[in-house]
């Protein structure tokens, strides 16, 4: 096997659990060719601007080019990112910025990591045509001083992960405004792929996108799941194997609520909160049901019948040394008005 046969493993998977390393890396690279790596904001609008000149008259529609914004470290839940973006754009691009704005704690900062050729030839595999990965200083220049002007989520940002995080969506809506405007201006048409996994950043990304008019088709991708049912991340890794059994029981306790929002039933969030608190090595954060668009928690008055739209079932929970977040979506009842 050739060192481009296989991605190198930067994070390797704990054994035991039925997650495999699969689950954590993309397939094989077998010989795909490396995305064009740029480093600053004119070498990437330049490339996506010939790449977009290429893309013309390949087929009817106008040409879109598929942003996948990240912060590296891939995994195989960025891939599905990448792979959807590809089937669905004729340009592909990815942007690796471990953004200081969106950190609270200096060492989390320090310690994210950072795996840039593993990272490179995941996205081969995925299909991205350009990667933009730049230094702090060419994203904020004279940092930490800057910037002065940033962009507030507002109050979605300070709810649920906000309360945990203070400060962190604003650094996301900041670093993805950056984003959009870098690449926007460069491109006929322009969709930026998200994760459903991270369910209040995607919420509030979508309301960056609307409130300030930002000519940008925000696309959210399903969340992607080890056979067992846990949602992938780059913190599962971090997991022992005792760890990674006693995480499931995030997706079982959102799966409960799932079934009986199909079944048009009354939504028992206490038993589900309870299945968490009862499993050992695990402390609740929080489980809710959110509005999906809104974020706002639905009362007992609106949980004691069956669901009139979309909710939206969100849970956080400390599996020692990490904390971890899962979501579900929740149909309406069949036949609600
Ligand atoms: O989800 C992430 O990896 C980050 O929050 C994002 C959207 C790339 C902004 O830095």
């Amino acid at each position: 096997m050739t060192p481009l046969d296989r991605v190198p493993d930067p994070r390797p998977v704990p054994s035991g659990t039925g997650l495999t390393l699969e689950d954590a890396l993309p397939a094989p690279v077998s010989g795909a060719r490396r995305p064009r790596l740029t480093r600053t904001v004119a070498e990437t609008r330049a490339a996506l601007r010939e790449l977009s000149a290429a893309a013309e008259g390949h087929d009817d529609g106008p040409v879109t080019v598929g942003l996948v914004p990240t912060m590296g470290a891939l995994h195989g839940g960025h891939a599905a990112l990448v792979r959807q973006a590809r089937q669905e754009n004729d340009v592909v691009a990815v942007s690796i910025f471990v953004n200081p704005l969106q950190f609270g704690d200096p060492a989390d900062l320090e310690h994210y990591p950072r795996t840039l050729e593993a990272d490179l030839d995941l996205l081969a595999a995925a299909g991205a045509d350009v990667v933009f990965a730049p230094e702090v200083q060419e994203m904020y220049p004279g940092h930490p001083d800057a910037p002065i002007v940033t962009v507030s989520a507002g109050r979605m940002g300070e709810v649920l992960e906000g309360a945990s995080r203070p400060g962190h969506f604003d650094g996301v809506v900041t670093v993805v405004a950056k984003l959009w405007n870098i690449v926007r201006p460069a491109v006929p048409a322009l969709r930026s792929y998200f994760g459903q996994k991270d369910a209040q950043q995607l919420a509030i990304l979508r309301r960056l996108a609307h409130d300030l008019d930002v000519d940008v088709d925000v696309r959210a991708v399903p969340i992607v799941r080890s056979p067992e049912g846990l949602a992938l991340s780059s913190r599962n890794t971090r997991l022992d194997a005792a760890g990674l059994g006693h995480a499931l029981v995030l997706s079982r306790a959102l799966r409960r609520l799932r079934d009986a929002a199909e079944a048009g039933e009354m939504l028992d969030v206490q038993e589900a909160r309870r299945m968490v608190e009862d499993e050992p090595g695990v402390t609740l954060d929080h489980l809710v049901v959110v509005d999906r668009a809104t974020l706002e928690e639905l009362g007992p008055e609106l949980l004691c019948q069956p669901l009139r739209r979309e909710a939206l079932a969100l849970v956080a929970a400390h599996v020692p040394p990490v904390r971890l977040i899962d979501n579900m979506v929740l149909p309406p009842a069949v036949g609600a008005p």
